[in-house]
């Protein structure tokens, strides 16, 4: 290439540079909101939310997609197939949760510890290499989509396990940000001053960490692959996220409804002890049937049948708490979504898993829409909508602590957006079920757990006409998604009184 031609590349990288400027500036006035309000920890935060609500859209893009090929097989085939789609819906999920969970621990670190967080400097360089990795294996999901099972594919493609299909190379790097992010709150905490919350978060992280090696292991058998990978699977979203979130909504009922520090660190205790208490050999409901010892099944019945109890405790506590408070407080869209949150774990975990956590019965369901009608609910009511709630705190200090209520301007974007969404994740979830019955029916009990009773349940009229239902609500859930971006960007703009002031007024 010529020197002119060259430099005419650079002209036209420059001038294409220049205009992304532009346009992220004028973004940046529209959106509006001023970083001042922050401390540092909270802009850290507010980096990873922002990271969350992407891939929460990643999501359901993919999620639609996959939806769509239960209805025409042939759509987009051999060139995004359903495995890519519903690989890429799945981890987009783990991970931005995972993000979401970062950031309010970040954003409540400092206020929790009454000190200014140690490591920042790290903090950010880790939030870069995380986000560059994820974006890295993102594509190379979407580029590489078939390919030999080598050790070399194992270490730079693809894993092979449902929700932690991440290759080796970034398993590593996601233990190394773990283990900074981990020293960050450790240090922090000990710079400052430690709390009950402060203690239990501490415990769960290290869980939490540890708990993600027992994914990383090649084993040729594949029992002991399953084994080791519901170590990751079950307990992280049945014991430590629980117990994660549990951390989350101690501290924001706190500060949303001035529940006092006592009430909520014992009802913390109690509900780490039956989660741990519970959870943790509940675990044997996944080693049902896929060659483990018999004793599984008892195992994992009378334990998983008690996983329930905490979660009733929650809701028990969250009325209660909010009883007695009167809902005195300035951000309603956070409460309302604090409230789907005790109702969607107590039904999508609670209820949801209790239907088909006994041999009994999971000998029907096991592997039919049932799972995923409760995936969707459990995952959804749990944590969605915790990480939702948190989004509208930290939107509304970033705005200056101003009162977001339903009588707000524009206040039908959040309600629509919580209607939508939930009336959307219920529509699937009822839409999954009736095809889970179905299945467990003819597939199961009728035809004997074979191969062309498979193909029968397949083919029922009730199946397929589940899945169009659940296209539809998916697209109702996509809708609430669009608007809960355009009200995360604009909500409480023109608001001008402060929270604090409605609320002793
Ligand atoms: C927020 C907490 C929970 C979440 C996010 C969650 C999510 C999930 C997901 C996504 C699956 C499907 C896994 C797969 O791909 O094979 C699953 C399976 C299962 N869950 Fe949960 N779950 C939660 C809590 C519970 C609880 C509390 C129970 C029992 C009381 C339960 C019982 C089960 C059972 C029995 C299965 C196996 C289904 C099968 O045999 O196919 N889950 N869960
Ligand atoms: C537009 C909305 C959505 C659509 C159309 C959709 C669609 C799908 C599809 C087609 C699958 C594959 C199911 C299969 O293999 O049979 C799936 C799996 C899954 N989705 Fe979604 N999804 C949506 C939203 C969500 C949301 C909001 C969550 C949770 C926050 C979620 C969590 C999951 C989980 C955990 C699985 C794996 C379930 C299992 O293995 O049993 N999805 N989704
Ligand atoms: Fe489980």
């Amino acid at each position: 290439m010529s020197t002119n031609g060259l430099e005419g590349v650079m002209q036209s990288g420059n001038h294409a540079c220049a205009k992304i400027r532009a346009r992220w500036t004028e973004f940046s006035q529209w959106v509006n909101l001023d970083s001042n309000n922050l401390s540092d920890g909270q802009k850290l935060a507010v980096k990873y939310f922002t990271v969350a609500v992407i891939l929460f859209f990643a999501q359901i893009v993919f999620g639609m997609l996959a939806a769509t090929q239960f209805i025409y097989p042939s759509f987009l085939y051999e060139i995004l197939d359903f495995n890519v789609n519903r690989m890429v819906h799945i981890n987009a999920m783990v991970i931005w949760m995972l993000y979401g969970f970062i950031g309010c621990v970040y954003w409540l670190l400092e206020d929790e510890s009454k000190t200014e967080i140690v490591g920042l400097k790290l903090g950010n360089i880790a939030f870069w290499v995380l986000t560059g990795a994820v974006t890295l294996v993102v594509l190379v999901y979407l580029l590489v989509q078939i390919g030999p099972g080598k050790t070399s594919s194992l270490w730079l493609i693809n894993e092979g396990r449902e929700y932690i299909e991440a290759p080796r190379w970034a398993d590593i790097g996601i233990v190394v940000v773990m283990l900074i992010f981990f020293y960050n709150v450790v240090a922090t905490f000990s710079k400052g001053q430690w709390s009950g919350i402060a203690g239990v978060l501490t415990l769960d992280l290290v869980a939490l960490a540890g708990l993600y090696v027992a994914g990383m292991f090649y084993m040729t058998n594949i029992t002991h692959d399953q084994y080791w990978w519901w170590w990751v699977i079950h307990l992280w979203v049945e014991a430590t996220w629980e117990v994660l979130v549990g951390v989350i909504m101690a501290w924001s009922l706190m500060k949303l409804l001035g529940v006092k520090r006592k009430i909520v660190q014992t009802w913390l205790y109690i509900e780490v002890a039956l989660m741990f208490g519970s959870g943790i050999l509940g675990l044997g409901h996944h080693y049902f049937w896929i060659g483990t010892p018999e004793y599984w099944l008892t195992i994992g019945g009378f334990f998983s049948a008690l996983e329930p109890i905490p979660l009733v405790a929650m809701v028990v506590h969250a009325v209660y708490d909010s009883g007695s408070h009167a809902f005195k407080n300035g951000n309603h869209p956070a409460l309302a979504w604090i409230i789907a949150h005790a109702f969607g774990n107590f039904f999508g975990a609670g209820v949801w898993g209790f239907m088909h956590t006994l041999p009994q019965i999971n000998l029907y369901t096991h592997g039919t829409q049932w799972s995923a009608s409760h995936g969707h609910l459990a995952f959804f009511g749990a944590y969605a909508t915790i990480n939702i709630a948190f989004f509208y705190l930290a939107i509304q200090h970033w705005r200056g602590n101003v009162w977001m209520s339903g009588q707000s301007e524009n206040a039908w974007r959040w309600k629509w957006a919580l209607g939508l969404l939930n009336v959307g994740v219920v529509g699937m979830t009822i839409a999954l079920l009736i095809a889970g019955y179905e299945q467990s029916f003819i597939e199961r009990a009728v035809e004997g757990s074979t191969w062309a009773g498979y193909f029968s349940a397949q083919n029922h009229p009730s199946f397929q006409s589940a899945m169009i239902w659940r296209w539809f609500f998916g697209l109702v859930t996509f809708a609430g998604l669009i608007l809960l971006i355009w009200d995360l960007l604009t909500i409480g703009k023109t608001e001008t009184r402060k929270a604090q002031e409605i609320i002793s007024e």
